[in-house]
C-alpha cells in the first residue's frame, strides 16, 4: 500500500509513518510544517511534500495513493483559546478537503480525532455519546469528524474515525503537559499546574495509539468511529509529581497557576469496540513515562532549538502573568 500520511512531520503522525514503513508499506507525507511540524521528525524512507491539507492543489500534487490517514491539525487547546480561527481552517476545512479528495480517488480515509470531542465526562464515553466539545480545539475536531461522517452518508466516501486519548512519548512538541513539564523540570524552570491539578486525563502511549489507527486503517468499517483509550487515568498533579521524581527536580518548581478557561475535568473512553477487533494498550503509564523522560534527557538536541523564537513568544503570552 502507498499511504498518504497528512501531518506526518508532527508528533503522532511521524510515529505512524515509521510504523507503516517498518510494516513494508510505502509512505508519502504531506505537512505544512507549522510551528509544530519538524523536518527532523520525518522518517527515512518516506517521501515528503510540503503543503496544506485545506488546499486542493496541494492534495492533487501528490498523485495516486491507496489510502489517506489524517493527523494534520492545530492540536493544542491553549493555543485555540488564544486564536481559534486557524483551528477551524485546518481541523474542519482540512478534514473536509481530505475526505473529498479520498472519495475522488476511491480510497479510504482514516480521520484521527480525539476523546475531547465528548467533552467533560463522568463515565467512560462510547462512540455514540453526544458530542459536547468545550474548547475551540475540540469543537473544531468535532466539526471535522462530522464532515467526514456526512461525506460517508451523502457522497459514499470510505472513511473511519479514531478517537484517541491523551497521547505521550518521544518527539512531542514541548507545549503539552508531559513534554512541557519534563523539559522545564530538566531546565530547572517552573511547572505551571492549572487550577487544583485534579483534572483527569487517560494516558495513551504513542505506539499504542498508532497501533489502534493502523488496525482501523486495515479493518475498520466505513462510517464507524473507534475509541482508543489508554486505560490509565491519572490526575494532573500526580503526573507532575511523577515527573519531578523521574527528573530529580526540586519540588519547589511545581506552581499552582490560574486555571485554563473552560477546562474539562475528566476525559475517559470506553474502547470495547476496538478491543473487540483485538487492540488493547500494551504500554503502562509508569513505564512509558519513565522511558519518555529518558528520551527527553538524551535528546536535548531535538527540543532545545524548539524552545526559542515563536515558542518563547507563545510561552510568555500563556504563562508570564500566571507565573508572576
Ligand atoms: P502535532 O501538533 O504534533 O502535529 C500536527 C502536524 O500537522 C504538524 O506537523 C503540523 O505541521 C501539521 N499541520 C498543521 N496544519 C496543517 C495543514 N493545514 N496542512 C498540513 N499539515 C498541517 O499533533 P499531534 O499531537 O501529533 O496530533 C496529531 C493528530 O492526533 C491531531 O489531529 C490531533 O487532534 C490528534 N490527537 C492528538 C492527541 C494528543 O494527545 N497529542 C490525542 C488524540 C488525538
Ligand atoms: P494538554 O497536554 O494541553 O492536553 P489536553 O488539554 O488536550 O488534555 O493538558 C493536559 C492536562 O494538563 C489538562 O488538564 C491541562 C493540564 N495542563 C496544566 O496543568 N498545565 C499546563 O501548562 C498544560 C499545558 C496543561
Amino acid at each position: 500500500m502507498k499511504v498518504l500520511v497528512a501531518g506526518g512531520a508532527g508528533f503522532i503522525g511521524s510515529h505512524f509513518a515509521e510504523r507503516l514503513l517498518a510494516a513494508g508499506e510505502e509512505v508519502v507525507i504531506l505537512d505544512k510544517l507549522t510551528y509544530a511540524g519538524n523536518e527532523a521528525n520525518l522518517p527515512e524512507g518516506a517521501a515528503f511534500h510540503r503543503g496544506d491539507v485545506a488546499v486542493q492543489e496541494d492534495l492533487e500534487a501528490i498523485g495516486a495513493v491507496d489510502a489517506v490517514v489524517n493527523f494534520a491539525a492545530e492540536s493544542h487547546v491553549d493555543r485555540s483559546i488564544l486564536g481559534p480561527a486557524e483551528f477551524v481552517r485546518t481541523d474542519v476545512l482540512g478534514a473536509l478537503a481530505l475526505v473529498q479528495h479520498a472519495r475522488g480517488l476511491g480510497i479510504r480515509l482514516v480521520q484521527v480525532s480525539t476523546d475531547e470531542v465528548y467533552g467533560d465526562v463522568s463515565a467512560p464515553a462510547r462512540e455514540d455519546a453526544t458530542l459536547r466539545p468545550s474548547s475551540p480545539y475540540s469543537a473544531s475536531k468535532a466539526g471535522g469528524d462530522l464532515q467526514v461522517l456526512a461525506a460517508v452518508r451523502t457522497f459514499g466516501a470510505n472513511a473511519c474515525i479514531t478517537r484517541g486519548s491523551n497521547t505521550y512519548g518521544p518527539r512531542q512538541y514541548p507545549e503539552k503537559l508531559i513534554p512541557l513539564f519534563v523539559t522545564n523540570a530538566l531546565d530547572g524552570e517552573p511547572l505551571p499546574l492549572y487550577g487544583d491539578g485534579r483534572q483527569v486525563r487517560d494516558w495513551l502511549h504513542v505506539d499504542d495509539h498508532c497501533a489502534a489507527i493502523e488496525l482501523v486503517l486495515r479493518e475498520g468499517v466505513s462510517g464507524q468511529v473507534y475509541n482508543a483509550g489508554g486505560d490509565d487515568e491519572r490526575e494532573n498533579r500526580d503526573v507532575a509529581e511523577r515527573i519531578i521524581e523521574l527528573t530529580a527536580a526540586d519540588h519547589s518548581l511545581l506552581r499552582r497557576v490560574e486555571d485554563r478557561p473552560g477546562h474539562d475535568r475528566r476525559y475517559s473512553l470506553d474502547s470495547s469496540k476496538l478491543r473487540s477487533l483485538g487492540w488493547r494498550p500494551r504500554r503502562r503509564f509508569d513505564e512509558g513515562l519513565a522511558e519518555t523522560v529518558a528520551w527527553y534527557r538524551a535528546n536535548r538536541a531535538w527540543w532545545e532549538p524548539l524552545k526559542s523564537g515563536e515558542y518563547r513568544a507563545y510561552y510568555e503570552r500563556q504563562y508570564a502573568d500566571r507565573l508572576r
